[in-house]
Formats: structure tokens, C-alpha cells, sequence
């Protein structure tokens, strides 16, 4: 067996003129008309209740674009049922089985359901076509097939056997002994369609909970999965609310895995209360998490400032900065300031925001009123505090959407509030340094926030590189090199962070996939 080999999935245009624009524009038309009722998928069922939530697009709040159906417990045990009902006959599968089904998911994702997950995700997410299109198309294939390819990689880590000793020694790699749980955010239909297939792929089974706020396009992967033939109970989506899952999920003694992205508040107490229930477990389960993040950029005297200014704009604003690896605070060198303060105030101050329907909006709205009052409540209370100043945007309504407008925020208080706090939405705050001080800045970085998912450093000088990058070893589990600190590729940029953005356990990489997998040694003497 001898599978493709991954390559990344390129992200089409959808430039005007473009027959991807058409077919984009057509499919958006006619999830629009279609109404959908999204059950629940347990066993391969498909399970509806009385309980029926709307799904509006974040960016038009007045549309309905269907229903899903809300679950309970009931629900949640089916489910935990289901997996390990179909548990023996999947583990027991040839791998060649498996690898075959996400890999004609992945076709199915880049070919006939490219434009369907698409328009989901920008309707449900509201993202524009690229940012859709960069994750829930490419980024998800790429997941699928890359997964599939460090599978066999992990598979062929086999121990020394001496040559002529009468001794077979070698790995199995089971996967692990009873179900895993995934929830999964609203942020990365991406996600959504990784954190179960990967357990799923090496041979567990798992218990599914997409965020409430990305459902319509989580129904949308499971449709890919199930046309590329995964068999009924491998992955059971329940739509129900977290601690209702979590009450039955955490208590059970076959629990054996989580998979999360989430907030750091909840995968905390989620924590907890596995550790709590310990004795309960037949074995110790696997905790994967990646969290929040506060990531920064720094730019280096050296560093060229129109470079500096379209990172900030691209790592800050795109998605709406609904990104954990998004740009939130930036430290920049006092030389530097006046020239680059000159370009995000042309450029922030052009940014497009709208319905991503318009293809030429640069942002969409905020996922929902939740976020927006969080995130206006930050900007609110900057526009009042002496300690910082709104310099671009500031502006939120949520009449028809929940659109907040690109903020600027610059603080002459490295502690101030926005610099320190993960707020998830278009917010930047700038500190301005004295040149002289770049060292004692980097030092301030590492101090200033719990977190350690991404960064970047910006910088022409070699010297001033590999200083910030040794400095920060510890401050970001993704460091970008004059890049902005968004947009980690699949295969290329292995994806986490440690101290409180995770277990850093590197989404679409192998080591990610060493998580759901109970090695037994086997010896044989021949
Ligand atoms: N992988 C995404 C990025 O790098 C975040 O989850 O932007």
C-alpha cells in the first residue's frame, strides 16, 4: 500500500472573472434558500428533537438559515454507546481501510464539496472566500492527508531487533482503549473536521461536540465523512451543551481521550474535573488542548516598516482577529512609529467591513453577540482609561450584524489591559519602546501574558533575529521570522503553544497523532 504522497492543497482565487467566483456565488444562493434541519449523528442515525435552535449568519442576524437539532443526556450516553459499539469492528480494520476513508474525504473536500463547505463556513462563520477558503477547504484537506502520511510514518518507528538473535522485537500501535471526546471551536472549520479525524483515523472512535456557533458547517463534515465511508458510531455528533456532555463524558470509565480548542478557562476546568474522576478510568486518559493566546509582534529598529505594518493588518484584522494565533499586541521601536503609524492609519482606516457575501469586504462580522459585547466592552472602556488611546476604529453596532469596527489601541502602559488579556476580535494595541531598549522589550514580552502561542519578530538585522529568537524560546510555540504570526500550514508550521495556550501538541503533525495511540511492545523469540 502505497498512499499519494501529501502535498498542501493550493487555495483558489475566487478573483473577479474566475469560474471558482461563479460557483462560490451560486452554491452561497442556494444554502441561503434551503432552510436546513441539522440533526444529531449518533451511530450513524440521524436523531432530531422538539428542541430546535436557528442558525443566523453573524454578519446578517435577521436571516435564518435553518435549525439544529438540540440534544440532552440521553443523547450523550447514545453516543458514548455508539463508539464503543464500533470500536472493535474499526480498530480491527487494515490502517490501508482507514487512511483510504480520509483520504477520499480530503478529495471530496478539495473536489465536489469544495464550494459547499465553503459557503458554510462563510455564512455560519462569517468569513470572507479566502479565509474560508485557506481553512475549510485547503487546510482541512491537508489535515486528512497529512494525517494519513505521518500515520504510516509513526507506524514504521519500530525498535532494534539484532540482526541473527532469534529475536523479533517491534511496536504496535493500538489505538487507545475505550473513546475519545473532541470539542471543538467555532473559530476553524478546519479544527472541527481534525480533532475527531485524527483519533478517528488511528483506529479509536470518538464522541463529537462542535461549537453551537459552527454547526452548519460541522454538518457539512460529517456529510464528507460519511460519503467517503466511515462507518456508523466512528464519530457521533452531538449537539448538546458542554457541561451536559461533560456531566456523562468525564464520569464514564471508558473515557480515554480529550481533544479540545477552546478557551484556557474551560480546558482548565475540564482538566480538573478529569483529575477529579481518575479513579474511575481504565486507563489514564490523553488530555490534548490547545487554548488562548496573547500573541505579539515585535519589530526590531532595523525592520522595514511597510512590512511591519501589513503583518499587524494581515495577523490582526483578518478573520476579524478571530484567530488564536491573531496579532493582538505589538511593540514597536520609536524610530519606526511615525512611518508605520502613517501606513495603518491609511490602511486600517481602508479595511472593508461587511457582509462576506460582498467579496470585496475585507472583514466580516464577530460570531456572536456574546463576542461583540465582550470585545466593545474592551474598546468602551480603552476610550475612557488614561492609560490608552483609540487611535483607529473603535466603532461597533450590532443592528444587523455584530460588526466591530479594525481598532487601533496604543498604551504607554506595557500592562495595560489589552495588552495582557486575550480579547478574540479585531482589537491591536501598540506599545512604543525606546530603540535602546530592545532586550529589556523582549524581556517584557515573555513577562507580559500567561500565554505562549504565536509570535513574530521583524528585524533586517541577523543579530537582533537570533537574539529575539533565543529570548523568546519559551513565549511561542509558533515563531515567525518577518512574517506575520497567523496562517501555520499543514505539514510545514506544526501548530500549538504551551504555558497556558496548551499541551503544544502540534495539530497536524505527528506528534499530535502519537497522542491517540497506546503503543504495546511485542517481543518474540523465534
Ligand atoms: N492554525 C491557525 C493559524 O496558524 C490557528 O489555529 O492561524
Amino acid at each position: 500500500f502505497n498512499p499519494p504522497p501529501a502535498v498542501n492543497e493550493p487555495s483558489l482565487s475566487y478573483a473577479p472573472g474566475t469560474t471558482e467566483r461563479d460557483a462560490l456565488k451560486a452554491e452561497l444562493a442556494r444554502m441561503k434558500a434551503e432552510q436546513v434541519d441539522i440533526p444529531m449523528t449518533i451511530g450513524g442515525k440521524k436523531i432530531t428533537t422538539g428542541d430546535r435552535v436557528a442558525i443566523h449568519p453573524p454578519h446578517e442576524i435577521k436571516h435564518t438559515l435553518g435549525h439544529y437539532h438540540k440534544g440532552g443526556s440521553a443523547h450523550v450516553q447514545q453516543a458514548i454507546d455508539a463508539a464503543l459499539a464500533a470500536k472493535p469492528a474499526w480498530e480491527a480494520l487494515p490502517w490501508q481501510e482507514r487512511a483510504a476513508i480520509f483520504l477520499k474525504a480530503a478529495d471530496l473536500i478539495s473536489g465536489p464539496y469544495r464550494y459547499k463547505i465553503n459557503a458554510a463556513t462563510m455564512l455560519g462563520q462569517s468569513k470572507t472566500p479566502h479565509q474560508s477558503e485557506i481553512e475549510s477547504v485547503a487546510e482541512l484537506a491537508d489535515f486528512f492527508r497529512f494525517n494519513v502520511q505521518f500515520m504510516i510514518e509513526m507506524y514504521e518507528d519500530q525498535p532494534l531487533t539484532e540482526p541473527g538473535s532469534g529475536i523479533w522485537n517491534r511496536v504496535e500501535y493500538r489505538p487507545l482503549e475505550g473513546f475519545v471526546f473532541a470539542i471543538t471551536p467555532f473559530n476553524f472549520t478546519a479544527i472541527a473536521g481534525n480533532l475527531p479525524g485524527a483519533p478517528a483515523l488511528l483506529g479509536n472512535t470518538v464522541v463529537w461536540k462542535p461549537a453551537e456557533t459552527q454547526v452548519y458547517a460541522a454538518a457539512v463534515i460529517m456529510e464528507i465523512l460519511e460519503e467517503a465511508g466511515l462507518p456508523d458510531g466512528v464519530i457521533n455528533m452531538i449537539l448538546v451543551d458542554g457541561p451536559v456532555a461533560g456531566d456523562i463524558i468525564f464520569e464514564h470509565q471508558d473515557f480515554a481521550g480529550l481533544h479540545f480548542t477552546g478557551s484556557t478557562k474551560v480546558f482548565q476546568h475540564l482538566w480538573q474535573t478529569i483529575g477529579k474522576n481518575l479513579p474511575k478510568y481504565r486507563t489514564y486518559p490523553r488530555i490534548v488542548g490547545e487554548t488562548g493566546g496573547k500573541d505579539f509582534l515585535i519589530a526590531h529598529p532595523s525592520a522595514p516598516a511597510a512590512q511591519v505594518a501589513t503583518a499587524l493588518v494581515r495577523g490582526a484584522y483578518e478573520y476579524q482577529g478571530q484567530k488564536c494565533s491573531a496579532a493582538s499586541r505589538a511593540y514597536l521601536p520609536e524610530s519606526l512609529w511615525p512611518a508605520i503609524k502613517t501606513l495603518l492609519v491609511e490602511q486600517v482606516g481602508s479595511i472593508k467591513m461587511g457582509n462576506v457575501e460582498d467579496f470585496s469586504n475585507f472583514m466580516g462580522a464577530v460570531i456572536d453577540e456574546r463576542a461583540f459585547d465582550k470585545i466593545s466592552g474592551y474598546i468602551a472602556e480603552a476610550k475612557k482609561s488614561t492609560d490608552a488611546e483609540v487611535l483607529i476604529g473603535g466603532g461597533y453596532d450590532k443592528s444587523e450584524g455584530y460588526f466591530i469596527e479594525p481598532t487601533v489601541i496604543v498604551t504607554t502602559n506595557p500592562n495595560y489591559r489589552t495588552m495582557e488579556e486575550e480579547i478574540f476580535g479585531p482589537v491591536l494595541t501598540i506599545f512604543v519602546y525606546q530603540d535602546d531598549a530592545f532586550e529589556a522589550t523582549l524581556d517584557l514580552i515573555d513577562r507580559t501574558s500567561p500565554y505562549a502561542l504565536t509570535g513574530a519578530v521583524f528585524s533586517c538585522d541577523r543579530g537582533a533575529v537570533d537574539f529575539a529568537t533565543h529570548k523568546l524560546r519559551h513565549s511561542a510555540g509558533n515563531f515567525y521570522i518577518n512574517d506575520k504570526p497567523t496562517g501555520a500550514v499543514v505539514g510545514q508550521q506544526p501548530f500549538g503553544g504551551a504555558r497556558g495556550s496548551g499541551t503544544n501538541d502540534k495539530a497536524g503533525s505527528i506528534i499530535n497523532l502519537y497522542r491517540w495511540v497506546s503503543a504495546r511492545s511485542i517481543k518474540e523469540n523465534f
